[in-house]
This record gives structure tokens, sequence and C-alpha cells, in this order.
């Protein structure tokens, strides 16, 4: 068991930054040739956009990612003063602000120029154009590309934007071999190939996200986009699990149970009493619920550890709390009770609750809330565990997947992305809910 100092007062996530800086260096040897941009959008996917960011530069990181403007003016108010791209405002919001603080933003519509050139005062907006190639969310479609690019050239040549990149963002890279990847791919030439035939020769195009960074070489062009795959989770799911990526999920949540007891067989749980004991049971009470983004879905079976070895949820999960059958365990209130984590000492990870709850990985880390503190560490040797059970051998004491020790983490040893490809093609037929971040 872990000391008092490193226990949890009731639950906490704990990011490891080195694990985060080992899988921006992984990604960015996957991409050589190609910039970097780490994105920490939704506060870095729930691990904490700031600490994220700080430890992605650290590791190399060129760009920074963000959705939305607070999060891109938050990221200069911490002192981020690097290239960052941020890719969704509405109409009214602040832009002059963003232009001011030097933050690239996006256009897919001829109105966005007019409205990024409206808000310029001191220095021209760094514009990237977004091309719709196919998965219908933001951007021009092919139809439209022309004419917001007659706009950006309008703007260009007044001396208000400056074209800085073309980029677009792919529907199924989670499954390498769909063919919509390689017609997003054809689209997105080919409106490179029209920009150009304009005289916008744009210093930055991009394309790939995690999954196609990991696995379609061909996507990468100058600047790859990678964000769940910074967190150490893998954009294939099981199918193609991060540990064979060379990635080391960086969030461990764990808590201390509440309370413990023992109930006599027939005994009911939770609400709607949806779980009854079958024979007697000792209960560990979780202090942590769906208020604090576990997916209630989730119920009767998400996976747990504690000293004891793995156990299930039981009964509804409820907006606190939830219950573990511990079965006959020895346990007592207090004890440490991990969720989820990298998976290497025995506990479930995030795709094990992904698997519970019918959603992906992405959802179970950045669904947590701000009633979880995060506690940052450099290694996950400073991660306590509950002791392994006899069944889930123990963690060795190195870093998992540190490169030396990690054959998969080795570049080298996935060329062009093909094991990753190969594995992931598979995809297709598995029953897991696809990625889309
Ligand atoms: C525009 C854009 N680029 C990059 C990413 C990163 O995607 P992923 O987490 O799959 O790597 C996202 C997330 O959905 C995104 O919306």
């Amino acid at each position: 068991m872990s000391s008092p100092q490193s226990s949890p007062v009731r639950a906490e996530a704990v990011v490891d930054l080195a694990a985060i800086r080992h899988n921006v260096a992984t990604l960015r040897a996957r991409a050589e040739g190609a910039q970097l941009m780490t994105v920490v959008k939704a506060d870095g996917y729930g691990h904490g956009m700031v600490p994220v960011a700080r430890a992605a530069r650290e590791a190399g990181a060129d760009w920074i990612g963000a959705a939305v403007l607070e999060e891109a003016l938050g990221l200069r108010a911490a002192g981020d003063t690097g290239p960052i791209f941020c890719w969704l405002t509405t109409p009214g919001e602040p832009l002059a602000d963003a232009i001011e603080a030097g933050i690239d933003l996006s256009a897919g519509a001829p109105w966005e120029i007019d409205e990024l050139a409206a808000a310029v005062t001191d220095r021209p907006a760094r514009v990237h154009l977004k091309i719709d190639t196919g998965m219908s969310r933001g951007g021009a479609v092919p139809e439209e590309w022309p004419a917001l690019i007659r706009a950006a050239v309008r703007e260009q040549a007044a001396g208000l934007i400056e074209v800085k990149g073309i980029w677009s963002h792919l529907a199924s890279s989670d499954e390498p071999k769909s063919p919509a990847n390689e017609s997003q791919l054809a689209t997105f030439t080919e409106a490179i190939e029209v920009a150009e035939s304009f005289g916008i020769d744009a210093e930055f195009k991009h394309l790939a996200n995690s999954g196609a960074t990991l696995a379609l070489p061909e996507t990468h062009f100058n600047l790859v986009r990678p964000g769940v795959a910074t967190y150490g989770l893998s954009p294939f799911g099981h199918a193609l699990p991060s540990a064979e990526l060379g990635l080391v999920p960086a969030m461990t949540l764990r808590a201390r149970f509440a309370m413990v007891k023992r109930v006599p067989a027939g005994a009911g749980v939770s609400y709607g009493l949806t779980w009854t004991a079958p024979r007697p049971s000792t209960l560990g009470l979780v202090p942590l619920g769906y208020g604090d983004g576990l997916p209630r879905h989730a119920s009767n079976g998400a996976p747990v550890q504690s000293a004891g070895g793995r156990h299930a949820v039981v009964g509804r999960i409820c907006m606190d709390q939830c219950v573990v059958n511990l079965e006959d365990d020895e346990a007592a209130a207090g004890d440490e009770v991990v969720l989820f984590g990298p998976g290497t000492s025995g506990e479930p990870t995030a795709d094990d609750w992904a698997d519970a709850a019918g959603t992906i990985n992405y959802e179970i880390v950045t669904r947590l809330g701000a009633r979880i503190p995060r506690r940052y560490v450099d290694g996950t040797q400073s991660v306590p565990h509950p002791a392994a059970p006899s069944s889930h051998p123990a963690a060795p004491s190195s870093h998992p997947a540190a490169p030396s020790s990690h054959p998969a983490a080795q570049p080298s040893s996935h060329p062009a992305g093909q094991s990753a490809s190969h594995s992931a093609g598979q995809s297709g037929s598995r029953d897991t809910p696809s990625v889309d971040g």
C-alpha cells in the first residue's frame, strides 16, 4: 500500500508527465520529416491542458492544438509563446484577442475570412484554410473551396490575413484500411492544387490525427496533429493496444474505499437494486460516480483493482459513488482501489472501461470532472498501486515502455506504419464504437 502522503484523500487522477513526454517523442519519431502538433483540447483530454502542453513542448512538440478560443488564450495566459492552432470558433467570438495573441486560426467559409479580416488591428491574422474532404464537419466542401480561396487571396493582398496552412480532418483513420482515408487524401491533395492555382502557397498542410500519424504515413504532409496517442491511449482500441504502439498511458484513476461491509445473500445493491448478492459478499464503496465523470453505462461490470485483485462494479453507478463486489477479500475503508491505469500492474485500462460503457477510451479520460484532483508525477514508479494479486504479475520497476526497453516503442519496428495498418485494418469488424474525437 502507498504511504499516507501519496494516498488520495478521496480520489485522484495521477498523470505521469514522463509518459506524456515519451509519447510525444514516439509520435515525433513516427512522423519524421513533419512537424508535430500536440492536441490538448478538452483540458488535455482530461489530463490537464497546461501541464500537458508544457510536457509536450519539452519533448519537442512544435505546435499545440486547441479546439476553442478559451483554450488557446488560456495557453497563452499560462505562458506558452510557441505556435498554437485553434480551429473552432463561432460568429462574434473575440477573434481580435486571438489574432493579437498570435494564435493561428481556421477559416472554412468566406464569411469567416471576412470576420477575421474585420478583427485585425495591428498584425495580420494567421489563417489555415479548411477543406471538408468528406467528414462533413467544418470546412468548405470542394464546390465552395474556390470561393474560400478567392476571399483569402483578397484579404491577403490587403495585408489583413496571412494564409499559413491548408488543413482537413480524417473520419476513419482508426480504420486505416477504410477507403474513406484514400478518398479524403485525394480530395485534400486536389484542394492544395486548386489553392496553388490561385497563388496560395501555404507553408503548412495538415490532415493526420493519431490514427493517421501512427498508421497512414502518406497523410503526414509537413504537420501532424495527434491527440489521444499523446496520452498513451491507442486510437485503435483493443485492436492494437497502446503497448504495441510504444505508447504509455499517462493517467491512473484511483480512490479509497469510503466503506467496506459484508452483506448477506440476497442483498440488493444501488438504485433500482439491479444486482443482488448471490451469496454473502464483501462490498467496497468507491467515492466516485457519474458526477465525477464515470460513465453510468458502465454499471454492473466496470472493472477495478483492489489489493485482492480485479473486481467489478455491481449495481448502478450513482452520481457520487459506486459499489464494488470484493467477494471474500479482506478489505477496509481507506484501502486503495484503482479504476484504471496503464495496465502494467494488473489494473484495468481506459479501454476496459470503454468496453464496459460501450464507448471509446477518449471519452473515459476526457469526461473526468473537476471534482477529481489531478496529481502530476514524473515516472510511473511514483504511482503506487494496490498490491498486485497473484493472477496479475507485478509490474517491472522500470518504466514499462521506455524507448530502450520496449521494442514496439522503436519507430523503426513499424516501417511506414505497416504493423499498425495491418492489425488495425481488421478493426472494421470489431464492435467497438469508432473514433469521434
Ligand atoms: C481537428 C482535430 N485535429 C486533431 C485531433 C486529434 O485527434 P486524435 O485524438 O484522434 O488524435 C482532433 C480530435 O478529435 C481534432 O478535432
